[in-house]
Order: structure tokens, then C-alpha cells, then sequence
């Protein structure tokens, strides 16, 4: 694995998220979230799990660290529950709540991990569901305020700043397929909140610039390749409108190019746009983040929910445990394109990663080899899109632990590092240790090169083959 495209410096991260790791729901002032609500909706996550003790994240930081610290991670990427900070989602902060994230970044720092911090990951105080939620404008606006209070406290401390994490699954999938929270399958309120959750990250990239001026703000989507099943026209046709679907509707707006004309005929509704709205959403960011995981093969299916291309899965290419794909070349191909149609300024692939059946073997070890060649594979992808002229910065796996994986509960364990959710008992897995290898492997070899200057200016690209433990 040649992975001297990287510069030295590059992030080698990891990332969870509030509700899938924190448990602790109703601690220290917390108020509930939308995922409280929707995790005990009968049938709506598999087991009837919730994310109530999860990885009891909350109570087990140091140790959480400790782990990255002995994984040499550089960097963590976590979010911060916005009902924890504001438990109505506005009016009074709650310290105690707050104060969980101050320790958490002290120690970060302590340990040697810069922290990457996600405002918003899905977990919307329930407070402001009942007032309308992501379909009512003044989300946005309490979404600005919640960015300014963390960013505020936080940001002298943290720099790297993403302000949603996929929008697309709190639009698309909270309230169009109902398969997550809120649980709605409404287009029209489904596209109102596109445009609210755009919204608020163009108001919360205002926010984190006016609180913190060396902040590094972005924002993190779920990308992929939208390839049609056959060459039909009405399949390829099917496949432009997923792309829409997935792809351009978020990155669009977000680069200054409003929506896609196209998709808004697919929609057959307008979103709520206001004077002005179309701007603060096209502000300019530090950098962009792509969540991959599998490319997206449809059909045509007029008769299905919008955008009327129905998802199938090809036979003959392995699959993880989520019954996903596994197609890295999909990724450097995403990442190709996103800097060829928008030319972020840096890249980073903020999560990746793979869900297999784990279990700890007698002797004490996780032997997931799938998972290490899952991530070997992809790395080796964003390499070579780096090769390409992509201005890759880092790469974040997901997760850094097993957790709460939304619909699915518990049973699809995506962590370097297994959690048996009985004891709380961490083990890292082979992935993990192979991991931090690979991280060691290539800050040696970069060490001694060249300064990570301005890598756009016009110094040559390292050249020697990094060597990675095979
Ligand atoms: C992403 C989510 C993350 C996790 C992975 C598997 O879409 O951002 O929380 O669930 O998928």
C-alpha cells in the first residue's frame, strides 16, 4: 500500500457520535433527544435497543482515550449532543451538560489527540421536534444559537469544526423513508428540512467564524457512486436522479450553486428558500468531509418514493455484514469527482469503515481480517485519489468503537475496538492494531521529508513508496 500521497501531517482519526457511544440519557440535566423518542417506537430498531447506556461512553472517557492514545490516533472526531448543552434545543444552557465536553477535549488535548468536533449528529433535542423540528425554519435559527454557545466554550480549545453530519439521512431517511428519527415519510415536510438543515449549517459557519477566527469549518456528507443496473435509458435516467438524490443535493447549495434545477422538478416541490438563504448556505468552508461506505446501484421505479430509483444489490462482489458492497474504487471515484465539480479546498473522509459479525476468540483477540482489508482497500483508494490531485487531508475510520448503529441497534459492530455491551469490556480488534500500524508507518516515513507546506503551491509530491505492514 503505497500511501506516501498523503503529506506529512496528514489526520489519522477516528470518529463516533454522541447518541451511539454517550449513553447517560437522563444525566446531569440531559433532556431527550429525537432518537429517545424514536428508539422506543415499537419495531422501530431492531432488539428494541436504544442508545440509554450504549457504550457508556459517558462514565468511561479516560479510558475511551486512553485506547486512541495507544492506537496513535492524531485526532478524534466526536459530536456533542445538542440536548445535553440546551435540553429545551434553546433558552438555558446547562452547564453540567456542557462541562462533559470541556473535560472531554482537556483530555484529548492531554493525551495528544486534536479533537474534531461535529455540532450535530442527528440527535435533535425532542423540544423542538414537538415545536416542528428540521420542517420548521426556527430549527435553523436555534441550531445557530446551540453552534454559537459550544463554540464559544469550546473554541479555544477546538479548532476543526464540522456543522451537521449527513444531512441526507435527517432529511431523507428521518422524514421521507421513516427509518429514522423523527420516523416521518412526508416529502414535502421531507424537503423543507433539506433546506432548514442546510440552513443551519450556513447560519452555524457564521456562528463558529464569529466565536472562534482560526476555527476550521465544514461540513460532513454521505457520499457515493450512483451507477444504474443496466444501461436502459430509463435506468441511467434513474441513476442521474439518485445522484441528485444523494450527491448534488447537498453539495450543490453548500458550494454557492443553489439546488439542483433538475431535482426540484424529481421533488415536484420547492424548498422554503428565503432572500438571502441561498448565500449563507454557499459560504465558503476549510473543508470538506465525505462519509463512504458502499456505491448505490438502482432500477427505475416510478411507483416507488422519490426519486424513484429503487436500490438493488448486485450479485457476485462481496458484502459486509451490513449487506453493503464492498467497492473501494467507488471511493477514490467520489473523491475524484467531488474535486473535480467542486474543488474543495481540503478533503477529508470523515468516516469509513465496515460491520462484521465480531466475536473475542479464546485467546482473548478479535481476528476480524475482513475489516483490516475493508480498510487497507480504502485507504489505498483515498491515496490514490490523492495521487490524483484530490487535497486529501486526513481520514477518520468509524468507528472507533462497536455502538449503537441506529435502526439496527446493537448487532452491527462497525469498532476497531469490540465492546461487549454486558461488561463494557473494551478489546481491540486486529483491525484496530493493524491501524495503528499503518499510522505509525506512515508518520515515519514522512517524518524526515519535506515541511507540510502549502501542498497546492508547486513543491513536488513526496515520492518514495510509503511502507506499510502487509
Ligand atoms: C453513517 C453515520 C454513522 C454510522 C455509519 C455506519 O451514515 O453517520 O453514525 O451509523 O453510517
Amino acid at each position: 500500500m503505497d500511501l506516501s500521497a498523503f503529506r506529512p501531517g496528514f489526520t489519522w482519526g477516528a470518529a463516533t457520535s454522541a447518541y451511539q457511544i454517550e449513553g447517560a440519557v437522563t444525566e446531569d440535566g440531559r433532556g431527550p433527544s429525537i432518537w429517545d423518542t424514536f428508539s422506543r417506537v415499537p419495531g422501530a430498531v431492531d432488539n428494541g435497543d436504544t442508545g440509554d447506556v450504549a457504550c457508556d461512553h459517558y462514565h468511561r472517557w479516560p479510558e475511551d482515550i486512553a485506547l486512541m492514545r495507544d492506537l496513535g490516533l492524531g485526532a478524534y472526531r466526536f459530536s456533542i449532543a445538542w440536548p445535553r448543552v440546551l435540553p429545551q434545543g434553546d433558552g438555558t444552557i446547562n452547564h453540567a451538560g456542557l462541562a462533559f465536553y470541556d473535560r472531554l477535549v482537556d483530555a484529548l488535548l492531554e493525551a495528544g489527540l486534536t479533537p474534531h468536533a461535529t455540532i450535530y449528529h442527528w440527535d435533535l433535542p425532542q423540544a423542538l421536534q414537538d415545536r416542528g423540528g428540521w420542517p420548521a425554519r426556527e430549527t435553523a435559527m436555534h441550531f445557530a444559537d446551540y453552534a454559537a454557545v459550544v463554540a464559544e466554550t469550546l473554541g479555544d480549545r477546538v479548532k476543526h469544526w464540522a456543522t451537521l453530519n449527513e444531512p441526507l439521512c435527517s432529511a431523507w431517511i428521518g422524514h421521507l423513508e421513516g427509518k429514522m428519527a423523527p420516523g416521518a415519510t412526508d416529502l414535502t415536510a421531507a424537503v423543507r428540512a433539506s433546506h432548514h438543515l442546510l440552513l443551519a449549517h450556513g447560519l452555524g459557519v457564521g456562528a463558529l467564524r464569529a466565536a472562534v477566527p482560526d476555527a476550521r469549518v465544514g461540513i460532513t456528507n454521505i457520499l457515493t457512486s450512483c451507477e444504474p443496473a443496466t444501461e436502459r435509458d430509463e435506468d441511467v435516467a434513474a441513476a442521474r436522479r439518485d445522484d441528485g438524490h444523494n450527491n448534488r443535493w447537498w453539495l450543490d447549495p453548500v458550494h454557492g450553486l443553489g439546488y439542483p434545477e433538475d431535482m426540484i422538478r424529481v421533488y415536484g416541490t420547492e424548498p422554503p428558500v428565503e432572500p438571502g438563504d441561498l448565500e449563507t448556505i454557499g459560504a465558503p468552508l476549510d473543508w470538506l468531509g465525505v462519509n463512504y461506505y458502499r456505491r448505490s446501484v438502482t432500477v427505475n421505479d416510478p411507483d416507488g418514493p422519490a426519486p424513484y430509483a429503487r436500490p438493488i444489490t448486485p450479485a457476485g462482489t462481496p458484502r459486509t455484514g451490513m449487506d453493503w458492497e464492498v467497492h473501494p474504487d467507488r471511493l477514490e471515484r467520489v473523491l475524484v469527482r467531488v474535486n473535480e465539480d467542486y474543488a474543495p479546498r481540503s478533503v477529508m473522509v470523515t468516516e469509513n469503515g465496515s460491520a462484521y459479525p465480531d466475536l473475542v476468540t479464546a485467546d482473548g483477540h478479535v481476528h476480524d481480517g475482513e475489516r483490516t482489508a475493508y480498510l487497507r482497500s480504502h485507504l489505498a483508494a483515498c491515496a490514490r485519489a490523492a495521487r490524483r490531485g484530490v487535497p486529501m487531508d486526513g481520514y477518520f475510520a468509524w468507528s472507533l468503537l462497536d455502538n449503537f448503529e441506529w435502526a439496527y441497534g446493537y448487532d452491527k459492530r462497525f469498532g476497531l475496538v469490540h465492546v461487549d455491551f454486558e461488561t463494557q469490556a473494551r478489546t481491540v480488534k486486529d483491525s484496530g492494531h493493524r491501524y495503528a500500524e499503518i499510522i505509525r508507518a506512515h508518520r515515519h516515513a514522512t517524518a524526515s521529508g519535506a515541511p507540510a507546506a502549502d501542498r497546492h503551491a508547486t513543491a513536488p509530491a513526496p515520492t518514495g513508496a510509503v511502507p506499510t505492514p502487509e
